[in-house]
């Protein structure tokens, strides 16, 4: 394949760090192409495999958002990178899950991390961040009537900025030489617990938040119960579970290493999204 420059293809190209890293793209001068089912550049539906030729046409460079919400999709990843192999492509950026190398094996995380490592035609990076800070100001760790609903006995964890991982993950595609093998922990810069978050929000929001602790199966239970998929309970159970035990994850420096500038606090994050809140006022 001849490339007249450098192309990046972004899948996940319309979600939170996808988007972050297009734009970085755009305004370093760097060719990309985002890829998703809603709003990207290309159409791409990971559940259809006669989608992937057109996404990864003239790319030599790869942001692999795996398939979300669901435990099982080291297969159709397995296909993707046949395929990115055979199109021609030299570096792949995997998003991962903190700790994803000990994930346990109900989710395809390790295997998937295993499946980019192993493959020689192409070099790798691979990040695992921490929970996204993000997640408070969406709908997957909402503030309803004023409560913060999470499962952790106290523990806590070391959020980090969505717009953090996407600046890694640009450095890793941009000069994919100095970041090839490597593996990233990306974190916040202080661990902190859900009591820290809800004061934090109220704090910012000048609303009251509380946080409220629960069992993690009645959570769980609700989350289904409130739409997610049942399949992925297994990944919701790893992922509160860290916290609870009190093995959350705990900060880094990779962030700061990387980008030359201190990872976002949840406090900065707060203040930047400060209407996801205060435009919520019925919730
Ligand atoms: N949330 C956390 O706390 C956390 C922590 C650690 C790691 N991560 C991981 O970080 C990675 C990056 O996540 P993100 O936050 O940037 O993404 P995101 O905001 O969750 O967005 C998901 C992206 O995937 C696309 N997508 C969903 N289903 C698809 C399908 N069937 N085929 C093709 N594309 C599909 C979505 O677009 P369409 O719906 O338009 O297709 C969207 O662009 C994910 O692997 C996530 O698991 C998340």
């Amino acid at each position: 394949m001849t490339l007249t420059s450098p192309t990046t293809l972004i899948l996940g190209g319309s979600g939170r760090t996808g988007t972050i890293i297009a734009k970085e793209m755009a305004d370093r001068g760097a060719r990309s192409r985002t890829a998703s089912r809603h709003g990207s550049d290309v159409f791409f539906d990971w559940d259809d495999p006669a989608t992937y030729a057109d996404a990864l046409e003239e790319v030599d460079r790869v942001y692999l958002v795996t398939p979300v919400m669901r435990v099982r999709y080291a297969d159709q990843v397995a296909m993707f990178l046949a395929q990115a192999e055979s199109a021609g492509v030299r570096h792949v950026t995997l998003p991962s899950t903190y700790n994803g190398d000990l994930a346990p094996d109900e989710v395809d995380v390790a295997a998937v991390e295993t499946l980019v490592a192993s493959r020689k035609a192409f070099a790798h990076s691979i990040l695992r961040p921490a929970w996204v800070m993000q997640n408070f100001a969406d709908n997957h760790l909402p503030v309803i009537n004023g409560t913060l609903v999470v499962p952790s006995r106290g523990g806590s964890e070391s959020f980090v900025d969505a717009a953090d991982i996407a600046a890694v993950a640009a450095e890793t595609l941009l000069h994919p030489e100095a970041h090839a093998g490597a593996s990233y922990a990306l974190t916040g810069p202080q661990a902190i617990t859900f009591d820290d978050v809800a004061a934090i929000i109220a704090s910012v929001s000048g609303q009251p938040v509380a946080y409220q602790d629960i069992d993690q199966e009645i959570w769980i239970n609700g989350a289904i119960a409130a739409g997610v998929t049942g399949d992925y309970a297994p990944m919701l159970r790893w992922l509160t579970g860290a916290i609870i035990a009190g093995n959350g994850s705990t900060p880094t420096g990779d962030v700061a290493a990387i980008i030359g500038r201190p990872a976002t606090s949840f406090e900065a994050f707060a203040k930047r999204n400060v209407a996801a809140w205060t435009a919520r006022e019925d919730k």
